[in-house]
């Protein structure tokens, strides 16, 4: 009797990235050794510098111009056959700049996910940092998300949070809060890829398996005689 085990033939995941500008936080996927392919990275601006960046690292690139499109629902529908053709698992919004139709989200339905510069539901939109500044919040953060039709408002999946100190400006906040989208983005990607997370019935993210941890960030800092 043959006792050799059958070869399991686990697919691995494709995802296509969809930038508007800088792609840092693209980079920081391209750097992360995630274990799918990216298959490709495609910006609605032609002049995109993050473009540039992904055919460094040897990637396909695609511009679809949103502005040859007069409206949101053909170009919505140029991007859904251009992102198709690479038939991904997964869409990726880093730093995509445009608001998408329902019906290009129903199309991708729990394939489409997005980073977002806020600790939602506070902040949804833009200018989250000065906004978060001018209300004086102590903590601040960023937010990894399915999208869905409510704009900014889809499952969380993974959240980092940062303190606010006294003399931030939109622009040093913006930094301190960029750098932990760049560790929060390849993780939910990573666990997506290696099927560890799921929806429950109430539209829910869960972990299938996690060791949670609560370490508190209080800020400002608590002197610690009365901490
Ligand atoms: C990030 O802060 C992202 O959260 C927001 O736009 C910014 C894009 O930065 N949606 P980059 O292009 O990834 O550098």
């Amino acid at each position: 009797m043959n006792h050799k085990p059958e070869s399991v033939n686990v697919a691995i995941k494709s995802i296509v990235i969809l930038i508007s500008g800088h792609g840092s936080n693209m980079r920081a996927l391209l750097e992360a050794d995630l274990p799918c392919k990216i298959a490709a990275v495609i910006s609605n601006r032609a002049d995109a510098p993050g473009l540039e960046i992904a055919k460094q690292y040897g990637i396909a690139t695609k511009v679809v111009a949103h502005r040859n499109y007069p409206d949101r629902e053909s170009f919505d529908a140029e991007l859904a056959l251009c992102i198709d053709s690479y038939r991904p698992d997964l869409i990726v919004l880093a730093g995509f700049m445009r608001i998408l139709t329902p019906q290009f989200v129903a199309r991708y339905q729990n394939k489409l996910i997005n980073i977002h510069p806020s600790l939602l539901p506070a902040y949804s939109g833009l200018s989250t940092h000065a906004r978060a500044l001018q209300d004086g919040v102590k903590i601040h953060g960023c937010t990894v998300h399915f999208v869905t039709s409510d704009v900014d408002h889809g499952p969380i999946i993974i959240q980092a949070a940062v303190p606010v100190l006294m003399d931030d400006t939109p622009a040093t906040l913006a930094a301190r809060v960029l750098d932990q989208e760049h560790r929060i983005f390849p993780q939910a990607i990573r666990w997506l890829c290696n099927d560890e997370i799921s929806l429950s019935t109430e539209g829910k993210v869960q972990m299938k398996c996690l060791e949670q941890s609560g370490c508190p960030l209080i800020s400002p800092k608590m002197e610690l005689a009365h901490a």
